[in-house]
């Protein structure tokens, strides 16, 4: 089979290059094992709708790399209008933040056409489609309707709310209806799927029998497939990181203070201020904490031209600013906040310096973060991982300290009782996560989509393979009226 992964944010695969978002961080290593073509969004747009798009093309691994200038004119509706200032803020249920508009909607669209127009060039008779993430709901819609007969699947990185909530997306119903084109739907937890063949019962009207659901496109398999990260090679990148200047220097500058540490996007999501609340709790209650353990933040900025972003850096950066104030010392700093990425292999140093993981999101699809942080942990002496049981990792990762992100005064004891676990109980509760680890990696997570993907074949009665001869449907088509979209 001939596989083309599509995700709106790619990565090069430079090592030591700072990487942003789990997805890209989790797809990399496995696609370029896999020989698969990965195709994304360069960052860059390009004028002139009507001029071929630009696609920059190159080896990754066994595969390729293939990134494209989106168009110009429906960039920004389609990446901070649509996606990330309306799905975003629903998928998180946060829809107080829903700020879109039908023109956003349009160019949501349009970049999901350009997208399905630009994969046809990778078309062959047995090539699969494995599409990933909110920002192409509608792209295997748009692979139909240019004539695509081939499985094409789906994996939805973030959460999948309550049928409630995702009924406040303008057009909901005909984009869960788009999805519908998809042979193979999946999930990161039974929840997010439950959700799912929830709002498709309940407002689609529609039956849906053992998570197979019949539609005008045919059949779509609903099913879970939580991913994972390659613990052993995150376990041995935290070792060989053990040496790297940053982390020696983080080490150095600890004099024997405990480190607790949290990595995020700059993302309302991760439950950033009410984690520096519970530090400042914390601190305020049992003063013998101060010196005794500092929080090391690193918070990676994305989508800074969406408002509630801006409003969350200020925020947070003023938070920071008051408690480093308050419980401060001439020699002792309690946050160190950093807004700037880091590699894979200098974030696995990092984690193995810190006695303390906290990912406390207040909604998170997985959270690779977490596990990352469990990876990279000594076995001899390993830290204690605090997690947001709203986190799609809490269902596998059930020994670490489960919190409620809300109650800030739960999570400031929880971080001190991390502070002070013992070896034996510290050893107990990491020794099952790591069995989980391996149990659930990044391979078999891949493995399992894609071979349920090419079981869906053999359910498509009827739907023969479509060869494209060449790949003349390359230039751009714009449509001229936004009428087809309601
Ligand atoms: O994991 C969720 C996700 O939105 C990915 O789709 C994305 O690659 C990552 O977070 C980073 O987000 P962005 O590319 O908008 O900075």
């Amino acid at each position: 089979m001939n596989l083309v992964v599509v995700s709106n944010r790619v990565s090069r695969g430079k090592a030591n290059e700072p990487m942003t978002g789990g997805l890209a961080a989790a797809l990399l290593p496995v696609v370029e094992k896999s020989g698969a073509i990965w195709v994304g969004s360069s960052g860059r747009v390009r004028e002139g709708a009507h001029k071929e798009p630009f696609a920059e093309i190159e080896a990754l691994g066994a595969g390729a790399l293939a990134m494209l200038d989106l168009p110009a004119a429906h960039y920004g509706g389609y990446y901070e209008g649509f996606a990330n200032s309306a799905l975003w803020p629903a998928l998180h249920s946060r829809t107080d933040l829903i700020r879109t508009s039908q023109d956003d909607y349009f160019s949501y669209r349009e970049v999901n056409a350009f997208m399905a127009k630009a994969l046809l060039r990778f078309q062959k008779s047995e090539t699969a489609f494995w599409i990933q993430d909110y920002h192409f709901l509608a792209l295997g819609a748009e692979l139909r309707d240019l004539g695509v007969k081939q499985p094409i699947g789906f994996f939805l990185h973030t959460p999948w709310p309550d049928r409630a909530v995702i009924g406040g997306v303008p057009h909901h119903r005909e984009l869960v209806e788009a999805m519908l084109a998809y042979n193979l739907i999946g999930f990161q937890t039974q929840d997010d799927c439950d959700n799912f063949i929830d709002y498709l019962s309940q407002d689609l009207g529609l039956d849906v029998e053992n998570r197979v659901v019949t539609s005008r496109y045919g059949t779509s398999q609903v099913k879970v497939f939580p991913i994972g990260i390659d613990p052993q090679k995150f376990a041995e990148q935290a070792v060989k990181a053990f040496s790297h200047p940053d982390v020696s220097r983080l080490r150095r500058s600890l004099h024997g203070e405990k480190l607790a540490i949290g990595v995020d996007r700059l993302d309302y999501s991760k439950g950033l201020v009410n984690r520096v609340n519970a530090f400042d709790r914390m601190w305020t209650q049992q003063p013998a904490l101060a010196r005794a353990v500092s929080l090391l933040q690193i918070a990676t900025p994305s989508r800074g031209a969406i408002e509630a972003y801006g409003n969350l850096q200020s925020e947070l950066a003023k938070l920071v600013s008051d408690v480093n104030g308050r419980h401060g010392e001439v020699d002792w700093t309690p946050i160190r906040y950093l807004n700037k990425g880091f590699s894979q292999t200098v974030l696995a140093g990092l984690y193995r310096t810190a006695q303390v993981g906290v990912v406390t999101p207040l909604h998170d699809g997985m959270n690779l973060v977490a596990k990352e942080y469990v990876a990279a942990q000594n076995p001899a002496d390993p830290g204690v991982l605090v997690l947001s049981k709203f986190a799609g990792a809490a269902n596998e990762l059930d020994t670490a300290l489960l919190v409620n992100p809300h109650d800030i005064d739960g999570m400031a004891r929880t971080i001190a009782t991390a502070v002070s676990m013992s070896l034996a109980e510290r050893r107990m509760r990491w020794e099952a996560m790591m069995a989980k680890l391996h149990s659930g990696t990044i391979q078999q997570w891949f493995t399992d989509f894609v071979d349920a993907l090419q079981e869906t074949q053999f359910d498509k009665a009827g739907c023969e393979p479509v060869v494209v001869e060449s790949p003349t449907l390359w230039p751009l088509r714009s449509a001229n009226s936004n009428a087809r979209y309601h």
